[in-house]
């Protein structure tokens, strides 16, 4: 690196990170990558097991319906798992675990595989078979991690629903997915609290009819409901005979689905984005490996939930497939004390953190006497996601956590990418608050509401305008949407709906949603769901939601109602709407503030105009009003 002088503020790797690095010029991959991208990939590919090998790398006669390691046969359970039997990786840790209570759990590759292949029969056996969808709704425990290896088995789709989602929004996602079986905790452990999951899934099942079986993980041992002949106990059919070791693994097609993952849209309801075995195997593996540069000894942790993307990439499938060692918290960040991420630090020897912005945030209000009470010098990278790292966050997380020593990978992706699409490697010079530059063998642009690139430093449309190997397939059941959501705006290239900058030295500043998504402590949530869920309230005649800069959550959720004429407006019904998000939705989605309006600003077509209420929310004049209609 570095043989032209960067601008701006600059952190570079130290020589010894330099000399450890699995890849020092990382420069030179990117070049040659560029040349010829689909080499680069099959060539990581090739790392991996196939059945049978893909007949065509990269296959663009439906685009933009890409298809990647066509032909080829796989499975990516069998390589998170089977793959590492006959190596050294067979008694190594693959997951790791702490309770919130702090009890503590582990599983070896051997172990994992085991109880995998348990669990898969079982589904096998209460008829799941190929292609069938399987909805799980759980906490942060080691079950959801095999329900999801268990379901890729035996080549059943998962649809993880996050377990701070509440009622409408698993009823939506069992609906939409058709799931017959569905996997729930009987409850979840957060700050101290107990989270009823068995108890919200009740509620949701009353609403969704497709839904034949109930699994249920004991967690908290709270009594829960047991509906004869749809609920079962997990732990009582992994020792039935049924639930024997020996289980056939399903060959799929590389374009096989493996799961769905709901996430917010510019409009109507969450979409179901689908991803496959091959190529969103080949892309986590590959970027896993590459970005936290990661080698046998390492003990990596991932903070997120398993329940979005980030979970699914990098805490199960991307470290799996490497034979890595993961981690995985099950509670707040800050029970009983603002100490607990530190503490296991200590205790567990981590080496690697990935976390959000917002969690930095959060932590960094509780001051430096935390973390400076414990040996943090395990640490050698960190990571963020989710949104743009404000400087001041990055440089305290940089300063307090890493000691001056990890550089901080910003790693730029979304749901639909699948992979990390923008980043650094520990090797490379770093800017707080830019991901640097894009991944090997992707093409990304920065263009204007004509899709002419702009200048440097000038805002635009973020761009990826070649196809990549973990990119998502469709939305399920809707393949419409995708084109027109994703490929239409600048035909033929894929909108990411966010907007950037790239600086003189070829570097991307993410600048944020240019849609109608909200960005809520990195979660990402739809303005049409929360007016949605405010508008099946009874009192409510119409809502509108925006958002608006937070200091910790980086957006918070304002919303503005129409009361039903002879409502009367009151504190209390304010405080019972935001309850009414909450149970439908679930906590993350429940508005900060609310507020009672007699109209909304709408265009002539009817649409909410929600930057001429964020405008006047922040004391602005709105800006381009010639369409406001009153
Ligand atoms: C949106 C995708 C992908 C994992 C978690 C979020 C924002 C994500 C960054 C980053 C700036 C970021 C974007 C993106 N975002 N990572 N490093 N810097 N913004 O996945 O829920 O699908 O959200 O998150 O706005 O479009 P997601």
């Amino acid at each position: 690196m570095g043989k032209q002088k960067l601008t701006g503020e600059i952190f570079y790797p130290s020589s010894d990170i330099m000399l450890r690095a699995r890849v020092n010029d990382w420069d030179e991959i990117r070049a040659k990558a560029e040349v010829n991208p689909e080499e680069f990939w099959a060539k990581e590919a090739g790392e991996l097991h196939w059945f049978e090998p893909w007949t065509k790398i990269l296959d663009e006669s439906k685009k933009p319906f890409y298809q990647w390691f066509v032909g080829g046969k796989t499975n990516i359970a069998y390589n998170c798992l089977d793959r590492h039997m006959n190596t050294a990786h067979r008694n190594k840790l693959a997951l790791l675990w702490e309770g919130e209570k702090g009890e503590f759990r582990s599983f070896s590759y051997f172990a994992l595989r085991r109880e995998t292949c348990k669990f898969a029969n079982v589904l096998r056996s209460l008829g799941v078979q190929k292609g069938d969808r399987v909805t799980l709704y759980m906490g942060r425990i080691p079950e959801l991690v095999i329900g999801m290896l268990a379901c890729a088995r035996i080549g059943a789709v998962h649809s993880v629903v996050y377990g701070g989602f509440t009622v409408e929004a698993l009823h939506e996602r069992l609906e939409d997915s058709h799931s017959k079986i569905l996997i729930v905790a009987d409850g979840s452990y957060q700050r101290g609290k107990i989270v009823p999951l068995k108890a919200i899934a009740d509620e949701a099942l009353q609403r969704a009819a497709s839904v034949e079986s109930v699994l249920v993980v004991k967690r908290t041992g709270e009594p829960v409901n047991m509906e004869p002949g749809r609920d079962m106990w997990f732990h009582e059919l992994m020792t039935l005979p049924i639930a024997s070791t020996q289980c056939t693994i399903e060959k799929v097609d590389a374009e096989d689905p493996l799961f769905l993952l709901y996430t917010s849209g510019t409009t109507g309801k969450p979409k179901a984005i689908l991803h496959t075995h091959g190529g969103y195997m080949v892309g986590t593996y590959s970027t896993f490996k590459y970005v936290f540069d990661i080698r046998e000894e390492d003990r990596y942790w991932c903070a997120a939930d398993p329940g979005w993307i980030t979970g699914h990439s990098y805490i199960v499938y991307g470290p799996l497939l490497n034979g890595a060692t993961s981690f995985m918290y099950e509670g707040a960040p800050t029970y009983p004390f603002p100490n607990r991420w530190w503490q296991m630090i200590e205790r567990y020897g981590l080496n690697i953190l990935y976390t959000a912005p917002t969690a930095i945030r959060g932590l960094m209000r509780f001051g430096e006497a935390w973390p400076n009470r414990h040996d943090l010098s395990s640490l050698r990278l960190l990571g963020s996601v989710g949104e743009p790292i404000n400087p001041e966050a990055w440089k305290w997380y940089h300063r307090v956590i890493g000691k001056g020593r990890c550089p901080i990978m910003d790693t730029w992706w979304q749901t639909e990418t699948g992979m990390f699409m923008i980043t650094p490697t520990p090797v490379v010079p770093l800017k707080p608050g830019s991901g640097t530059r894009p991944f090997p063998g992707l093409k990304m642009d920065i263009v204007n509401e004509e899709g002419k690139p702009v200048g440097i430093n000038e805002e635009g449309f973020l761009v990826i305008t070649t196809p990549w190997p973990a990119m998502m397939r469709t939305i399920y059941k809707d393949p419409e949407r995708y084109v027109n959501q994703y490929w239409t705006k600048f035909p033929g290239v894929y909108l990411t709906g966010d907007s950037a900058k790239r600086d003189e030295d070829g570097y991307y500043w993410v600048i944020g949603r240019v849609d109608d998504v909200i960005k809520v402590s990195g979660y990402r949530l739809g303005t049409a769901e929360i007016e949605s869920a405010l508008g099946s309230h009874p009192a409510v005649a119409e809502a509108a939601a925006i958002g608006l800069p937070h200091e910790v959550k980086g957006n918070a959720i304002y919303s503005y109602v129409i009361l039903k004429t002879g409502i009367e407006k009151s504190d209390k019904l304010i405080e019972e709407l935001r309850q009414h998000v909450s149970h439908e939705m679930g906590p993350i989605a429940k508005p900060e503030h609310i507020e009672f309006v007699d109209s909304l600003p709408k265009t002539r077509s009817g649409k909410i105009m929600r930057r001429v209420l964020k405008a006047r929310a922040l004391g602005q004049e709105p800006k381009d009003i010639m369409t406001l209609e009153e």
